[in-house]
């Protein structure tokens, strides 16, 4: 790939496979059964937006290619003057050569004005947090990730006095079913609630707090019995009081307040 020149360009459906394996091979293992990039229908799910782009208005989806070759994807998007990027990867075979520096900036730029640009990494990921530091990012806060696996005859029971009305459940397995992830809004005991679906297995939560989490829980599992771990992401300091909780990793979420650093960083290199 020496010599050849990256070119940064909105991703196409030819790209989709592609950019599958390179995300999937970009994250630690552990991570996979909590992202929505490593569901089975991450892909059917970038095909339906880059066929209905009014589904995702203010996204940019992009790619570098290298010597006709993706390898580098990113996913950014702005709204209402922020913006916000994820995903950002770079092929191990072309990593160090400021493509990820590159496209970042491109995205911004398609983006348009924004005050600012918002992103999480994950405490341990060393380069990026120097390459976004290096591009005016500073910490803002830091988040746990936690998982626990459930319980599921102990909490049914204490969800059974729960309501739960879900309105639109119908939208939420189709999606499940077809991508792998869903959002499932609920009212479960008189309190609107929003939930995630990881796959079959995992639910994610809002919290992982006490007691009436508990019988959110349990109103949720009784209510879906193939849920088998609870996962939440939780501002750090507060303990996560389900049993057995265990802490999957820490996201730091980084601002930069001046994006026009992020663009004059990011010259494509020749
Ligand atoms: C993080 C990642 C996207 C960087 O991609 P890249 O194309 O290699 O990055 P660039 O060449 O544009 O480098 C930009 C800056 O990042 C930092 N950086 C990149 N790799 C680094 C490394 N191995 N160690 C320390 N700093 C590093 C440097 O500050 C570098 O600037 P410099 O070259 O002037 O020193 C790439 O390592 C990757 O894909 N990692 C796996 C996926 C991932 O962690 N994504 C981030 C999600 S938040």
């Amino acid at each position: 790939m020496t010599g050849s020149r990256p070119i940064v360009r909105p991703l196409s459906e030819s790209d989709v496979d592609v950019v599958r394996d390179l995300v999937g091979g970009s994250f630690a293992p552990n991570l996979s059964p909590f992202m929505v990039a490593t569901q089975h229908g991450w892909t059917d799910y970038l095909r339906l937006k880059l066929a209905h782009p009014e589904l995702h208005h203010g996204q940019c989806l992009a790619v570098v290619e290298l010597a006709g070759e993706v390898v580098a994807f990113g996913d950014y998007r702005s709204n209402a003057g922020s913006g916000f990027l994820s995903y950002i990867c770079v092929a191990e075979s072309a990593r160090q050569r400021g493509l990820a520096r590159a496209l970042f900036a491109w995205q911004v730029e398609q983006g348009g004005p924004v005050d600012r640009v918002s992103l999480d990494v994950f405490r341990d990921n060393v380069p990026a947090m120097r390459m976004y530091e290096s591009m005016g990012f500073r910490e803002v806060e830091e988040a746990v990730w936690w998982s626990a696996p459930v319980d599921n005859s102990s909490l049914t029971e204490l969800g059974e006095a729960l309501d739960v009305d879900c309105p639109d459940l119908h939208v939420s397995v189709a999606a499940l079913e077809r991508f792998g992830f869903c959002q499932i809004r609920a009212r479960v005991g008189g309190r609107d609630m929003v939930f995630g679906r990881l796959g079959r297995a995992v639910v994610r939560v809002p919290s992982m707090g006490g007691p009436h989490e508990r019988r959110l829980l349990g109103a949720l599992t009784a209510a879906f019995p193939d849920i088998e771990v609870v996962f939440a992401v939780v501002p750090k300091g507060l303990p996560a009081q389900m049993p057995a909780a265990t802490e999957v990793t820490a996201a730091v979420r980084m601002e930069c307040l001046e994006p026009s650093l992020i663009t004059r960083a990011g010259r494509l290199p020749t």
